[in-house]
Parts: structure tokens; C-alpha cells; sequence
């Protein structure tokens, strides 16, 4: 049973039971309709409120159920809606907190509305790659009318209930302190007399000169929704609504929305979408495991990671301390931060008393013993791991007990620096991405010995920063630069054998990555790979790279910091400019090498730079570095700009079919320097069985 069914009087209550959001699953309809027609079975009961149990009214169609036999079983949700408005007895949907999607829709089919404040009121599906699929498009703009209701439509963007009262959505809004029930029940024995029922379906929508204002929609929306068809979509089954009877606008909603849930737009979107919830939940640490509070932070180095770092702690009101070597450093640390808010505020983003109280939470020392009392402390020194062995003996020496020690570094050995402390359950990696004020990954670092209740409270902590937390092993480089290391290689390797920086990121950025690797590597420092690779020629001398990148630093081009790195850059401008001496270098190293230049396609760019991540992260997967390949998928969209219509690359694996990337990888293996092509145990045993990396 998923909805429950009481009668107060003279009015029978259906609540919506399914928790955590009511969503409309086969149970939940079916006990719906069930409730509806025992209502009406009763001469005594002369109105009917449906209302949701817990913290929803509905978040709509159940998600789980899209694509399964389920979604499309009766009752589906036309036919639990078409029974609400076909009721001879009132219906009335009584809202609070959440009503999304079908929610919304179902209230829409009945009879009367009404809510309390503060509700979240949305048709967020374009957000799913979807349009609302239960008349969403045609009742809305009858109610709101047209304008309004596209603009919730396209924008999925949730609206308080107390706005929408104003614009007609309910026929009453109670106050906040009101007891929804009671409230509901007394407005539907209010009304229970009153004929003929009021369908929203009768209303019509009266926009002047509604064909323009549809075409300004269109080229907007076309305009802005780039590789994503669903908002246009919504447009015109929007469009519907006064262009079409009732009857052929629901229809040809209806045909839209089974074309859109097929797109693989929508499932990546669908994907990403659970893919960012399971993320938080560890199999072995239950969601009752205990977490320490969180109330002060110290954070150790005030560089370019320190700082950001520092932010987010701010940002979620807990004060902060950075800890340097010098008053120098120090300084030049918490001034950087002072300056970010002070454009922030100068953008009229942030208020005076907002940038008061933020700076009220940050200070700064040079000494230890200040440090002690913190609550979590992370190191963001040098990524050298004598500077970090240095940092860990002394925070072992100072931190009281119970405190987190946290490190950013983003390839070390995690094992390894809490062997540095006498208590190595107590340090945990929290790798940030940058800049880390504004990167929503968190890559947290699970050591051999990391404590549950650490653990647990690292992921409680991401979300209060406002991160996607997503745990990893300990491995060189962890889940996302482990990977991004084969990404990196081939781009070298396309290089020796025929491609200029240009085409590669040109052909990249056509795939969908915000930005292609040689653009990348400008923005965040060429030296930073350059300082890993002169590490990994003495650990791992059999691994092989491409000398171009090492002779670009060896031209002083560290990349946008020092001016020129693959490109020239000129002042106030970010383009990248080809720059002709780098482009001469890549093809006099490739006569070096003996190696003749061929004309590479976009096609062989993409899938060399994707399918060698892809091996590595079936590795990743495993070995149990990552716990699930939508793990994986999080990394690369929140923290590698991965595109998101694509669901991240083990999703695009699975979409391309694993057998065809496992023949790729064959071929490329049979290739120069196919030494970087074997495949991995995971997938070729995936792709021979015909399954997929996400299941
Ligand atoms: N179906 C199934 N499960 C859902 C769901 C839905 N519509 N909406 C949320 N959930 C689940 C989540 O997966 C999560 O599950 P978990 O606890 O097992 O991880 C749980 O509910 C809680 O979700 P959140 O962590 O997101 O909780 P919040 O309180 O932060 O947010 C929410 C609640 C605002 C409802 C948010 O979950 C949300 O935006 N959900 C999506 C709403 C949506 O897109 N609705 C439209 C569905 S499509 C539709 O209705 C088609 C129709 O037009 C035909
Ligand atoms: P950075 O060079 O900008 O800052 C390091 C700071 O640490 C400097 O201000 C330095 O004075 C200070 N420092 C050095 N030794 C110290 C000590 N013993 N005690 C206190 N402070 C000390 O370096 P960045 O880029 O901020 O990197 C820091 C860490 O974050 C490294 O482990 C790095 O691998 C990691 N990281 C860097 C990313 C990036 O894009 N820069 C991304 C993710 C992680």
C-alpha cells in the first residue's frame, strides 16, 4: 500500500505514501485510483483531498520506473488523473513543501488547489531531458497562462507556492501556521455542494498575437539549449496549448515526451541525476554511522588550493585558519581571498555585511599551537611529500584528539602520510578541484585505515560545502587523475604523430569537454605535469610519454601564469593563440623521432583520448578504487568538464556499446605506441558478455 486512506467526516483524505518524496510509482497510482473510487463508493464521503505523507506532496513520476515496464502499466498517471478530474465528487490536491512533475500535474487534473506556503512548485523535468508528460503542458498555461507557464516549463525552476497564489495557481493559500490537514478538510466540505466541478482542461489560454511571442521562444530557447532537445520540445507542446484542442495538445504532448525519454540526452541526465545521490553512500559505513561535528577549521599553506579551500569553509559559515611559513606568504594568502569577495561584492553578489561577516570567520598564524583546537584541518602544502611528512608530524604533535586531518595533495600515497601520525584512522584525503570555491568535485580519499565515522563525517561535510563528495582508493592520481594521466598521454602521443595543440582541442571540444587538453594544461600549469612525469621517469620508467610537453617547459611556456605555454595569450583576452615556434618544436620532434606526420581524424582524437580513460577506469573499477562506474561518471562530470549530455565516459562506453570501444582499443593497440593500449581485464570480460559498466 503507498497511499493511505481515511475519511474525516464528510471527506475522504488519500495521502500519497512513498517515501522519500511520494514519487508516483505503479503502487502509488494504483492505491490512488483505488482510494479515489472507494470515495466515491461512499454516499457518505462528499469531497476527497489527496495530500502527501512526509516531505512531499509528490517529486512526481517515479524516475526509477522510466524505461521498465512499470511506467506504462495501469494506472499510469493519465489515467490517475483523468479519475481525479473525472470524479463526480470534488477532488482537492492540498500541497506542501515539494510539488514537482507529475505531483504537480495530478494537482492540476484536480478539481481545486490548495497550499501551504513556502512549497517548492515546479515541472522540472526539462532537467531531465524530459517535458511534463501528464498534461503538465497543456493545464499550466491555463492556469498561469501562457507567458509564466513557459518560462516554468523551459526553466524547470522551482517557484514558492506563495508567488503562484498570487498568479491563480490555488484557490487557497493557508497560513504558516496552519495545520494542512485540518485546513484542507474544512475548504472541501466548504465546496463539496458547489456544481458544475471546475476542470482546468475548460479554461483557455488568451495570449495577443501568440504566434510571435512562440517564435521570439523558439530562437531564444533554440539559442541557448545547445546539444539538449528537450527545452524546445517544451516550447512546442507549450505552443500546443493554444494552438490545439484539449484532446490533441495532451496527445501530442504525450508522443513528445515517448520520443524525449528515449534520447540519450535524457538518460545521461536521468544518469547523472541518481549517479550524484548514490555517490554519498558507502556500503559499509550505514547512514546511521556517527559523524563529529564539524564547528572550526584550520588549513595549512595559503596558496592557490589553501585559499579556495579556506573559502569554502567560510561560505558554509564555519571560521577558519590558514597556517604558513611566513608572514609573507601568509598575507599574500588571506589577501587574495579578501580581494575574490570584494569582486564578488563589487558584482553586487555579495552584500557589505555579508563580506563583514565572512571575513569575521578567516584569520591566519605562522604557529602550530593556534591550530590545535580544530575541529578538521587540511594541509595544502608543496605536493612534495617530505613538505607533507614535515606538516603531518606536526599536526599529529598539535591537533587535539578527534580531529580530522585532511590532505588535498592529488596524486601521493595516502597510506603513507598517515603513517606520519599515531593516528591514522583519524586522516582522510579531501582532494578539491580548482578553483576550489568554485569546483563542485570533491574526491575523497578512503585510506587503508580511515575511520567509518571519519569517513562518513568527510561526506556529511561535502555536502554542507555545497561538493558532490565522491569517494576513491588510494592509487596514484586517485579516480580522476589516474585517468586524466591516459587522456594526457595520447594527447602527447597525437602530437608526434601528426596533430597541432589546435585540432586536437577543437575536435575535444566539439565532443562536448569544456575545454580540450592542451587548453587545459595552459590554464592550469604546464609545470605541474612536467614536476609528476620527472617523479614518474624515476618510479616507472616503462611508463612512455610524449617529449613535447617536457620541451614546452623547457621553453619557459608554463601556460596562462608565465603568458604562453601551447598557445600565446595577449592581456585582457583568453583566446589561445597558435603560436608558431611551439608548432615548429612538434613537428622538428617528430623528425627527431623518425616518425612521419599523417593526417589524423577528429574521429580517431576523440576516441584515443576517451577510451584510453575509459581502460584506465575500468582498472579503477577493478581494483576498488571506485566503489561503482557511476562513481566514476561524477568525477568526470563535476571535476573534468566532461559533457553532460553524454553522462560522463562510462556511460558513453556503455552507450557506444563496449564491444565497439574493446575493438577500438584492439586497434589502436596494433598502432605506434600501443604499449599504452592493453585492455582491461574488466572490460573485455563486460564486453564479451554483452553487459554494460553502470549495469
Ligand atoms: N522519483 C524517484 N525518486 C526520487 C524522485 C522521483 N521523482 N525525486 C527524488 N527521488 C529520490 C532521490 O533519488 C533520493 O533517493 P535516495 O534517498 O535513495 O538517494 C531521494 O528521493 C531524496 O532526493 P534528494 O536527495 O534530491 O532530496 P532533496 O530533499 O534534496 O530534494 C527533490 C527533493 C526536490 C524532490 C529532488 O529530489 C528533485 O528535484 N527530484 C526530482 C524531481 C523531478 O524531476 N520530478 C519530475 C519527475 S519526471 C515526471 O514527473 C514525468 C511526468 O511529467 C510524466
Ligand atoms: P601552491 O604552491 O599554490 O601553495 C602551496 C602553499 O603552501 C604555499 O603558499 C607555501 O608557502 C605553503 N607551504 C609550503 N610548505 C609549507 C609548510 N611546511 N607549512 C605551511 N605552508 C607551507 O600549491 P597549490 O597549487 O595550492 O597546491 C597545494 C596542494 O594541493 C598540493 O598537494 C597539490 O598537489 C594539491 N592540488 C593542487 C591543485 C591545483 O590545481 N593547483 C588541484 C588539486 C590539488
Amino acid at each position: 500500500m503507498s497511499a493511505d486512506y481515511q475519511v474525516h467526516g464528510s471527506v475522504a483524505v488519500i495521502t500519497l505514501n512513498n517515501p522519500p518524496v511520494n514519487g508516483m510509482g505503479l503502487a502509488t497510482r494504483t492505491a490512488a485510483v483505488d482510494g479515489i473510487e472507494r470515495a466515491l463508493a461512499d454516499e457518505a464521503v462528499k469531497a476527497i483531498v489527496i495530500t502527501g505523507a512526509g516531505k512531499a506532496f509528490s517529486g512526481g513520476a517515479d524516475i526509477k520506473e522510466f524505461n521498465t515496464p512499470q511506467a506504462l502499466a495501469e494506472p499510469n498517471l493519465h489515467t490517475l488523473i483523468a479519475t481525479a478530474e473525472g470524479s463526480t465528487k470534488p477532488v482537492v490536491a492540498a500541497i506542501h513543501t515539494v510539488c514537482m512533475g507529475g505531483g504537480l500535474e495530478l494537482a492540476l487534473g484536480c478539481h481545486y488547489r490548495v497550499a501551504m506556503p513556502g512549497a517548492q512548485i515546479a515541472l522540472p523535468e526539462v532537467k531531465l531531458g524530459l517535458l511534463p508528460g501528464a498534461g503538465g503542458t497543456q493545464r499550466l498555461p491555463r492556469v498561469l497562462g501562457l507567458e509564466m507557464a513557459l518560462n516554468m516549463i523551459v526553466s524547470g525552476t522551482p517557484v514558492a507556492s506563495e508567488k503562484l497564489a498570487k498568479a491563480g495557481l490555488f484557490d487557497e493559500l493557508f497560513g504558516a501556521d496552519a495545520d494542512l490537514l485540518t485546513s484542507a478538510v474544512a475548504f472541501a466540505e466548504k465546496i463539496a455542494a458547489i456544481r458544475p466541478l471546475p476542470k482546468v482542461r475548460d479554461r483557455r489560454v488568451d495570449y495577443p498575437n501568440h504566434e510571435a511571442f512562440l517564435q521570439f521562444s523558439r530562437n531564444t530557447v533554440k539559442a541557448m539549449s545547445g546539444p539538449y532537445p528537450a527545452p524546445l520540445e517544451c516550447v512546442e507542446t507549450v505552443a500546443a496549448s493554444v494552438t490545439m484542442k484539449f484532446e490533441d495538445g495532451l496527445k501530442f504532448e504525450r508522443e513528445r515526451f515517448i520520443h524525449l525519454i528515449q534520447t540519450t540526452e535524457s538518460k545521461a541526465l536521468r544518469h547523472a541525476f541518481f549517479a550524484e545521490r548514490i555517490a554519498g553512500k558507502v556500503p559499509d559505513v550505514p547512514a546511521d554511522t556517527p559523524v563529529r561535528a564539524i564547528k572550526s577549521a584550520a588549513v595549512i599553506g595559503a596558496g592557490t588550493m589553501g585559499g579556495g579551500i579556506a573559502m569554502n569553509f567560510v561560505n558554509a559559515g564555519i571560521p577558519v585558519v590558514m597556517l604558513e611559513t611566513t608572514q609573507e606568504a601568509l598575507d599574500k594568502g588571506l589577501a587574495t581571498i579578501r580581494k575574490n569577495y570584494d569582486n564578488t561584492m563589487k558584482k553586487g553578489k555579495l552584500t557589505q555585511e555579508k563580506f563583514d561577516q565572512r571575513m569575521a570567520l578567516l584569520s591566519g598564524t605562522l604557529s602550530y599551537d593556534e591550530i590545535g583546537q580544530a575541529d578538521i584541518v587540511v594541509e595544502a602544502v608543496f605536493e612534495d611529500m617530505g613538505v607533507k611528512e614535515t606538516v603531518f608530524r606536526q599536526l599529529d604533535r598539535v591537533m587535539k584528539p578527534g580531529a580530522i586531518l585532511a590532505s588535498n595533495t592529488s596524486t601521493l600515497d595516502l597510506n603513507r602520510i598517515a603513517a606520519f601520525t599515531a593516528r591514522p584512522q583519524d586522516v582522510i584525503g579531501t582532494h578539491f578541484f580548482s578553483p576550489a570555491n568554485v569546483m563542485k568535485l570533491l574526491e575523497i580519499v578512503r585510506g587503508a585505515q580511515t575511520g567509518k565515522d571519519v569517513l562518513a563525517t568527510t561526506l556529511a561535510l561535502s555536502k554542507k560545502l555545497k561538493k558532490t563528495g565522491v569517494v576513491s582508493g588510494v592509487c596514484d592520481g586517485f579516480i580522476g587523475n589516474r585517468m586524466i594521466e591516459q587522456y594526457s598521454r595520447q594527447a602527447g602521443f597525437l602530437l608526434e604523430e601528426g596533430c597541432l595543440p589546435e585540432q586536437v582541442d577543437k575536435a575535444v571540444e566539439k565532443f562536448g569537454f569544456a575545454m580540450g587538453p592542451f587548453r587545459m594544461g595552459d590554464l592550469a600549469g604546464n609545470d605541474i605535469g612536467w614536476y609528476i612525469r620527472k617523479r614518474r621517469y624515476i618510479e616507472s620508467p616503462d611508463i612512455s610519454y610524449s617529449k613535447t610537453a617536457d620541451l614546452l617547459c623547457e621553453m619557459g611556456r608554463y601556460g596562462q601564469k608565465s603568458g604562453a605555454g601551447w598557445y600565446d595569450y595577449k592581456a585582457g583576452d583568453r583566446k589561445a593563440y597558435p603560436n608558431e615556434q611551439v608548432n615548429a618544436m612538434i613537428v622538428q620532434h617528430s623528425a627527431d623521432l623518425g616518425v612521419g606526420r599523417r593526417k589524423v581524424g577528429d574521429q580517431e582524437i576523440v576516441e584515443r583520448l576517451v577510451y584510453s580513460m575509459v581502460n584506465e577506469a575500468a582498472l579503477i573499477l577493478e581494483e576498488g578504487i571506485a566503489m561503482r562506474a557511476s562513481d566514476i561518471d561524477m568525477v568526470y562530470l563535476t571535476g573534468y568538464g566532461f559533457p553532460l549530455f553524454r553522462g560522463g565516459p562510462m556511460f558513453y562506453a556503455d552507450t557506444v556499446g563496449l564491444p565497439n570501444v574493446l575493438s577500438a582499443i584492439e586497434k589502436y593497440a596494433r598502432g605506434l605506441h600501443g604499449e599504452a593500449w592493453k585492455a582491461a581485464p574488466l572490460l573485455l570480460r563486460l564486453a564479451r558478455e554483452g553487459q554494460t559498466f553502470n549495469g
